[in-house]
C-alpha cells in the first residue's frame, strides 16, 4: 500500500498532527498538497509543544522526507521562521524539506487583504493569513510561484503588476498598499534560503509511489472547507478533499491506494457558517474545555457540537473515504448522555443526507446514547473500552457505513488503538 491520503472529514481540527505522525512512523515521505500557513498543528518535542503550520506533521521523523506541494500557498516568512524554531529545539528539517517551485507564494499584500477584508462586511472568519487573496491571484493568472525567487528581477516585475492590481483594492479598503521596494524588502532576508529548498515536487513524488515507497499526502483543513464541496462560501479557498491530492501533487488518481478521514468524536467549527448540531450549552463548553478546542493558528475558541452523521456520510461520499480515523472520543467521558445527528428535518422532508444547500433552514434530528464514565487512555483493544464507548463507535461505523482503521483515545502517542495500519503488510 504505498501512497494514502490523509483527509479532515469535518470541518478541519479533526487532530491530524497525531495521526499523521502514527502513520508516518513507517513512512518514507509525507506530503502537504494544499493549503498554507492556515493549518495548524500541535508537534510535541521533547516536553515543548511547537505549532507548525507548514511544514508537515511527519517532519519529527529524521528518515522521512517532507514535501510541499504545488497545490499549497506558502508564505516564506512563516515558514522560515517554523524551520528556525524547529531548529532551536535540536530539529534539522531543512535539509530534508523539498518545496514546490511551482508553489504559489503569499505575499505582504495578501496578508493585508485578509486582514482588511475580515473587518468589513464580507467577513467569514478566516485566519488572516493571505491564503484567500493569494488563490485568487493564482486563479487570476497574476500570482508568484516560488520558483520567481531565483530571479529576483522577474521577481520585481512581478510583484510590480500584482500590486497593480491589488493596489487600487487595498485603497478602497482603507488601508495603504504597500510599494514594490517594501515588499522586496520583505522578502530578501529569506529569498536565498527558500530558493535553496525549491524544487520540482511533482516528478519526485511520483518516482516515490513508483519505487514503491511509503508515501503519506497530508490533508489540511477538512471536507466541508473544501471551495468545491463545502459549505460555499464559508470555506478555504482550496481543495482540501481527496481529488486535491492528485491535483495539489501531481498525480493521477490511480496512484492513490487508500483514503483515510479523520473524524472526531463530535464536531468543532472555526469561523462563521452554518453549524446545525452547534452546542449553545454547558456540554459544549465542557466539550470546549475538555477538548482544549482553540484555534491553533488564531487562538480563536472553536465553537462545539455533537457530531454530525449526515455531514460524515457525505465526507466518506465525496472523499471515497475506506477508513475512518476517530479521535478524541475521551473528551467525552463523563457526560451521561452522548448525542449524534443521523438526519435532518428540511422544508422538503426528513433525510438522512447532508444537506447543504439548505443546512440553514433544516433541523438536525438527535439520537442520545448512553454515555460512560472510565477512563479510556489505557485501552488497547476495542475489548478494553467500557461498554457504551463501544457501543458509540460501533454506531458511528455503521452510520457512516465505513470501517474504522484506528481510535484516539488521549493526546499521548501510546493512547491509540490501531485496528489497521495501512502501511502495514
Ligand atoms: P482561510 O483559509 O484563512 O481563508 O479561512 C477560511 C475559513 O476556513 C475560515 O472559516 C477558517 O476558520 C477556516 N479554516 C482555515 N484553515 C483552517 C484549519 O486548519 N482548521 C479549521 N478551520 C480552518
Amino acid at each position: 500500500m504505498p501512497a494514502i491520503v490523509i483527509v479532515g472529514a469535518q470541518w478541519g481540527d479533526e487532530g491530524k498532527g497525531k495521526i499523521v505522525d502514527i502513520f508516518t512512523e513507517r513512512a518514507d515521505m509525507v506530503v502537504r498538497y494544499g493549503g498554507g500557513p492556515n493549518a495548524g498543528h500541535t508537534l510535541v518535542v521533547g516536553d515543548e509543544k511547537l505549532v507548525v503550520r507548514l511544514v508537515p506533521s511527519g517532519v519529527l521523523r529524521k528518515d522521512v522526507a517532507c514535501v510541499l506541494g504545488q497545490g499549497m500557498v506558502i508564505d516564506p516568512r512563516s515558514l522560515v521562521s517554523e524551520l528556525d524554531d524547529l531548529e532551536k529545539r535540536g530539529v534539522s528539517a531543512e535539509q530534508r524539506l523539498v518545496v514546490s517551485d511551482r508553489a504559489h507564494a503569499i505575499l505582504p499584500y495578501h496578508v493585508t487583504i485578509d486582514g482588511l477584508r475580515e473587518q468589513g462586511r464580507g467577513a467569514i472568519g478566516t485566519t488572516k493569513r493571505g491564503v484567500g487573496p493569494c488563490y485568487e491571484d493564482k486563479v487570476a493568472r497574476r500570482g508568484i510561484v516560488l520558483g520567481a525567487f531565483r530571479d529576483p528581477a522577474r521577481l520585481r516585475d512581478l510583484v510590480g503588476r500584482a500590486l497593480e492590481g491589488w493596489a487600487p483594492v487595498i485603497a478602497s479598503l482603507g488601508g495603504t498598499a504597500p510599494s514594490v521596494e517594501q515588499v522586496l524588502e520583505t522578502l530578501e532576508p529569506t529569498r536565498a534560503r527558500m530558493v535553496k529548498m525549491l524544487a520540482a515536487t511533482q516528478p519526485l513524488v511520483e518516482r516515490a509511489i513508483k519505487a514503491k515507497k511509503k508515501v503519506v499526502l497530508e490533508g489540511a483543513q477538512g471536507t466541508l472547507l473544501d471551495v468545491d464541496h463545502g459549505t460555499y462560501p464559508f470555506v478555504t479557498s482550496s481543495t482540501p478533499t481527496a481529488g486535491g491530492a492528485c491535483v495539489g501533487v501531481g498525480i493521477g488518481p490511480s496512484r492513490i491506494d487508500e483514503v483515510i478521514g479523520l473524524v472526531k468524536a463530535y464536531t468543532t467549527r472555526v469561523g462563521g457558517g452554518p453549524f446545525p448540531t452547534e452546542l449553545h450549552d454547558e456540554v459544549g463548553n465542557r466539550i470546549r474545555k475538555i477538548g482544549a478546542e482553540f484555534g491553533s493558528v488564531t487562538g480563536r475558541p472553536r465553537r462545539t457540537g455533537w457530531l454530525d452523521l449526515p455531514a460524515l456520510r457525505y465526507a466518506v461520499s465525496v472523499n471515497g473515504l475506506d477508513g475512518l480515523a476517530l479521535t478524541k472520543l475521551d473528551v467525552l467521558t463523563g457526560l451521561s448522555e452522548v448525542e449524534a445527528c443521523v438526519a435532518y428535518d428540511t422544508p422538503s422532508g426528513r433525510t438522512r443526507d447532508f444537506p447543504i444547500d439548505e443546512l440553514d433552514r433544516a433541523k438536525p434530528v438527535l439520537k442520545k446514547l448512553r454515555g460512560w464514565t472510565e477512563e479510556l487512555g489505557k485501552a488497547r483493544s476495542m475489548e478494553e473500552l467500557p461498554l457504551a464507548a463501544r457501543d458509540y463507535v460501533r454506531f458511528i461505523e455503521d452510520e457512516a457505513e465505513c470501517p474504522l482503521v484506528l481510535a484516539s483515545i488521549g493526546p499521548r502517542r501510546d493512547e491509540t488503538i490501531v485496528l489497521r495500519d495501512p502501511f502495514a503488510g
